[in-house]
């Protein structure tokens, strides 16, 4: 099928359960996204779907119609310069970097839809995990880069 990912159009070959993480990865070469918990529990695979941040380790190509904006981080800003971005490299958020990918997109559907969240709105929409305990330098990042223009 054909899928829009990064602005192109790409063409795969895959079964229609697979899931999207592993066309992403292994078909397009986009190992931004991760593969963590595989239950779509952890949020290190998060991607967006029309800007809303989706778990891709769970999702089949086959729930897609091919019309769907799909960005990686590796499409989310061309230069490093989305305001989550930025406000990470500020504040030296990550710690190993293994979810990171997966939270600075996270953090970027929030700001889509929630574009001055409160610290409830963080806890309840960004419940990605992240193994070395960054959590409180995400908050403060969240915070900072909700004052920051693309
Ligand atoms: Fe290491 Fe989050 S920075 S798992």
């Amino acid at each position: 099928m054909d899928l829009k990912v990064n602005g192109k159009t790409v063409s795969v070959e895959a079964d229609e359960s697979t899931p999207l993480l592993w066309v992403l990865r292994e078909h397009l070469g986009l190992t931004g996204a991760k593969y963590g918990c595989g239950i779509a529990q952890c949020g290190t695979c998060t991607i967006h779907i029309d800007g809303q941040a989706v778990r891709s380790c769970t999702y089949p190509i086959g729930a897609l119609s091919g019309e769907e904006d799909i960005t990686t981080i590796e499409g989310l800003s061309e230069d490093g310069s989305h305001p989550v971005q930025q406000a990470w490299v500020e504040l030296d958020i990550p710690q190993c970097g293994y979810c990171q990918p997966g939270m600075i997109m996270a953090v970027a559907g929030m700001l889509n839809n929630t574009p001055d969240p409160s610290d409830e709105d963080i806890d309840a929409q960004v419940t990605n995990i992240c193994r070395c305990g960054t959590f409180t330098r995400v908050r403060e990042g969240i915070h900072l880069a909700k004052t920051k223009k693309a």
